[in-house]
């Protein structure tokens, strides 16, 4: 039998009447719940400004329930007793009677028990509030309790530069201990993300060729259709670079390229990715192409001047005897042709060419495409039917669905919420990864003119030419998905128009 590793904890989320709270963690909870993952006695108290009723406020949640739980009420009817354990407090984030309310609520309702006496802050309010809340829960005596465990999630972003990430170190050490911190990026929480690692270091054939003697480049794509949004502020502030290119790119990237660690903890680890962080060449901007899709600057919120680049394709150079020479190729844009995130490894030639006339070989890859379609994709040389001596590419497939079925991986919000409940910050980013992953980032942050590229396209031009002057090109967005596009199918998202 497996430990039981569920405890009676109070969840307290500052943002309760929150876009993140309505779609992402209310309907994790609840999958939570419907899976008998979380302790029979959790509660939630939702902390917010907004002035909301009671009901008003679970009327919102449940909406949430029904539009993004993986288990949502149509699988799991379980939604009027999980209701039952939410509560509310509603007031301002600076007036210090909002924390003695909170404190107040759950003293009152561990004494009605059953007691709840752990605490998992999240909060899931916008970043320029975070300094002000820390310091309230400290000053309020929420930061610890003597009967239980505190533990406190933040949100991304963390800082907008290396020296405001390094401030709110600080400001959040001195309340909670860094053993307390759990510093959130959803992309660690994607199973597939998780399984770079099982891939890696659960199998003995592909670790042998996982290093420059076998790989000629790695590519890593975020690529999006979406735009901005209703997003246009923060992001007209932030730009790619912030976004997606200092926390989840880099992400995918240490998980790629990191050193085996001896055993599985959260401290081994993390520690691996700090050594690979600390193993990048530093990025100047030429290592960079920054571009803006057309229409941007009319998004609403968003400066009619901006420069604000929506996608970004940099090189990057890792400096240590496993990668030496080897170029990662990162990108992430907005309003591309297709949404993927996906990694692929380009490996070496073949030294000899030993079938006369055949054309020239293609090189192998392995894909690890992380959403949607999740799956891993082996593309290698096959003889082709007849006498010839022709040869084609053909791919091996693993699709999760097709294996564990549609239901089966987890929002990343469910892995990532019981984590941190079960105290494991294996798949969070400590003080010292976050300051590390600013110092890369930030001379990226230079205000430069980016290049226009056309809506549902594959991005600007120049990051063609600038993966071409490598004599390389960047690998096909909608390659993999569905798998059934072929070449010369008109209908294909990315063809160019
Ligand atoms: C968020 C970014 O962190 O990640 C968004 O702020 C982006 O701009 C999103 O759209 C992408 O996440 P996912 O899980 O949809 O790939």
């Amino acid at each position: 039998m497996t430990e039981d590793k569920r405890e009676p904890t109070t969840i307290i989320i500052f943002g309760a009447s929150g876009d993140l709270t309505q779609r992402k963690l209310i309907p994790a909870l609840h999958s939570l719940n419907c899976e008998d993952a979380l302790h029979p006695d959790t509660r939630i108290i939702g902390v917010a400004r907004t002035e909301l009723t009671h009901e008003e406020l679970l009327d919102s949640l449940y909406e949430g329930v029904e539009d993004y739980a993986r288990l949502n009420p149509g699988i799991c009817e379980l939604w009027d007793t999980f209701a039952e354990r939410i509560h509310y407090v509603s007031g301002l984030y600076d007036d210090p009677e909002t924390y003695k309310r909170l404190d107040a609520l759950q003293k009152k309702l561990d004494e009605e028990g059953p007691a709840a006496p752990n605490r998992l802050i999240y909060l899931a309010i916008p970043p320029v509030l975070y300094t002000e809340v820390i310091q309230q829960l400290g000053d309020g005596g929420l930061a610890s309790r003597d009967d239980g465990w505190t533990r406190i999630i933040v949100e991304k972003p963390f800082g907008r530069d290396l020296e405001s990430a390094q401030e709110l170190n600080e400001q959040i050490h001195a309340v909670f201990d860094e053993s307390q911190v759990y510093r959130i990026d959803h992309y660690l929480g994607k199973v597939t993300v998780q399984n770079i690692l099982f891939l890696r270091f659960g199998n003995a054939i592909f670790e042998p060729l996982w290093n420059r003697n076998y790989v000629d480049h790695v590519q890593i794509t975020m690529a999006e259709t979406v735009g901005v949004g209703h997003r246009g502020g923060y992001y007209d502030r932030a730009g790619v670079v912030r976004d997606m290119f200092q926390n989840h790119l880099l992400q995918l990237l240490t998980l790629t390229a990191l050193e085996p660690p001896s055993v599985f903890t959260s401290k081994t680890l993390r520690d691996q990715k700090v050594q690979i962080l600390q193993a990048i060449r530093p990025l100047t901007p030429e290592d960079a192409v920054f571009g803006q899709y057309e229409g941007y600057r009319d998004e609403r919120h968003v400066d009619d001047e901006s420069n604000t680049p929506t996608y970004v394709a940099i090189r990057v150079w890792i400096d240590n005897w496993r990668w030496q020479g080897v170029p990662f190729y990162l990108r992430s844009g907005k309003r591309l042709c297709f949404k993927t995130t996906e990694i692929t490894l380009e490996f070496k030639s073949v030294p000899h060419r030993i079938f006369p006339g055949a054309h020239d070989l293609p090189p192998n890859r392995l894909s690890i495409i992380i959403q949607p379609n999740e799956s891993i994709h082996l593309r290698f040389e096959t003889k082709r039917p007849g006498s010839g001596v022709d040869t084609e590419p053909v791919n091996m497939v693993f699709r999760y669905d097709e294996h564990f079925g549609d239901y089966a991986l987890p929002d990343a919000y469910e892995r990532l919420l019981l984590d941190a409940l079960q105290g494991d910050a294996s798949l969070f980013a400590r003080s010292d990864e976050i300051e590390l992953a600013w110092q890369l980032a930030e001379p990226l942050l230079v205000e430069t003119e980016p290049h226009l590229y056309r809506q549902g396209g594959t991005g600007p031009e120049a990051a063609d030419g600038f993966i071409g002057s490598d004599g390389r090109e960047w690998f096909p967005m909608d390659a993999y998905h569905p798998h059934h596009f072929a070449e010369d199918d008109t209908d294909r998202p990315c063809r160019e128009a």
